[in-house]
């Protein structure tokens, strides 16, 4: 099937990518021309695992192409995906202004009957918009059918989801659209969800809101274990083992970031406002995320009263390992508060280096490996679980006067740490702490 795909951030150019892998003739569309000649090339703008490898194979078959060009993306296509941004108004709602663009951009460039798919996550009764918006503008007496096919791949694993999702998910009022578009999904062996419109659109804000809550109440919940002596993780465990729970996002760490839950959650709860419902409960999980960001900042200060002057060291800048994406990271909070407190912050990162130098403030220094980093550190924030981090040499703190390390992603085991001579706090799980009398307190 010829299809485009307007967007190429990390949902657009996935799908497109994955359609061209499982035989579509697939045309992605982005209006940044360096970044379509780049992509034309096979360099993928977004570090993804296993994506570059997927784009270069489908470009060299010729079943993967880009262009800045909507007519010549739109020619003899029978499905445009929309999989443009959505981003965060001032006051939490999301800024529609790119995909009803490519609404218009449809319209005016289709000149057979389509089917027009929208990956965006936008909210309920979007999509009945963008049929409208499209309707209005057509220059041409064709037929359009608008689909909502929320997506719900990871960042960092993205590509190994599109294959294995748990579901597709097909909002829909016309039986054959949604059969073409499910058509089309049938290589990937997904199971297919089929249901209208307004509740497709709910099912992606529901599921992002409901994995938020879920993170939002095992970090309340680690809280209390520090408080009472318990160990969240085993919490989490004994919990996860009810499978009306379910074991997956019950780890607790610094909260949750990224370009989804941060600004989903928030999302959601402006169309409840609109329609005058106060979402109590998503509110108490944006706030207990907003305090979750500095707990580590807490737990330094308790050690070291006053940061001034002092080197700490940032281990991990984006918002979870295997991706460079920066948004909502927990780094962006507690680098500036260092810095505010007047330390001197030296971060790494494995793969996010780069586009942390144009987001964190610019007196954060960036060092070429964990060992450069922590080098006469007066104490260790751990931010990003990376592999490379998870398996840090212990012994190269060994040199230091007074080794202490505060880890928000709970990368050590509690015994090992014991005998590491090593002050060592965590989320949710008693402290490692050291009889060191150089101690800072
Ligand atoms: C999330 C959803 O998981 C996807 O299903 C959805 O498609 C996507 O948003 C989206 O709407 O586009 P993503 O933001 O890429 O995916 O990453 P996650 O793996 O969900 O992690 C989000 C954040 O939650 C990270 O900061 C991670 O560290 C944190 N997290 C996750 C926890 O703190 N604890 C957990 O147990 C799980």
């Amino acid at each position: 099937m010829k299809i485009a795909v307007v967007g190429t951030g990390y949902v657009g150019l996935v799908t497109g990518v994955s359609l061209s892998e499982i035989g579509h003739n697939v045309t992605c569309i982005d209006i940044d021309l360096a970044k379509v000649n780049k992509m034309k090339k096979g360099v993928s703008p977004i570090y993804e695992p296993g994506l570059s490898e997927l784009m270069l194979s489908n470009i060299e078959q010729k079943r993967l192409f880009f262009t800045t060009d909507h007519k010549e993306a739109f020619k003899d296509t029978e499905v445009i995906y929309i999989a443009v941004g959505t981003p965060e108004n001032a006051n939490g709602s999301a800024n529609l202004k790119y995909v009803e663009q490519v609404a218009i951009d449809i319209a005016s460039n289709v000149y057979r009957d389509t089917v027009v798919v929208t990956k965006s996550t936008v909210p309920v009764g979007t999509n009945h918009n963008i049929q409208r918006i499209i309707e209005k503008n057509l220059i041409n007496k064709v037929k359009v059918d608008v689909i909502s096919n929320p997506e719900f791949l990871k960042e960092g694993s993205a590509i190994y989801d599109s294959f294995n999702g748990d579901r597709i998910v097909i909002g829909s009022e016309n039986d054959e659209a949604a059969d073409k578009l499910e058509e089309i999904n049938k290589p990937f062996g997904v199971p297919v969800y089929r249901t209208d419109i307004k509740s497709a659109e709910m099912i992606k804000y529901a599921s992002n809101a409901f994995l938020a809550t879920k993170i939002s109440f095992i970090n309340e919940i680690s809280n209390i274990c520090e408080l009472l002596g318990a160990n969240v993780e085993e919490v989490a465990i004994g919990m996860g083992l009810d499978q009306r729970i379910g074991n997956q996002f019950l780890k607790a760490g610094i909260g949750y970031g990224g370009s989804c839950f941060p600004k989903d959650t928030k999302a959601l709860i402006q169309i409840a406002g609109n329609v005058d419902y106060d979402f109590q409960l998503l509110k108490g999980v944006v706030n207990v995320n907003r305090k979750q960001q500095k707990i580590l900042l807490n737990k330094l200060e308790e050690r070291i009263p006053s940061l001034k002057g002092k080197k700490i060291a940032i281990l991990g800048l984006a918002f979870k390992p295997n991706t460079d994406d920066m948004r909502e990271a927990a780094s962006i909070v507690i680098s500036k508060e260092l810095i505010k407190s007047g330390a001197r912050v030296i971060a790494y990162d494995p793969i996010s280096m780069e586009n942390a130098k144009s987001i964190l403030d610019e007196k954060v220094e960036y060092a070429s490996s964990i060992e450069d980093a922590i080098a006469e550190s007066d104490a260790t924030l751990i931010l990003t679980e990376w592999d490379e981090i998870k398996h840090i040499d212990l012994d190269l703190f060994k040199s230091m006067e007074y080794p202490l390390i505060i880890d928000g992603r709970n990368c050590f085991d509690i015994n090992k740490m014991k005998n590491s001579g090593i002050e060592y706090h965590s989320v949710g799980r008693p402290s490692v702490v050291s009889t060191n009398e150089k101690a800072y307190v």
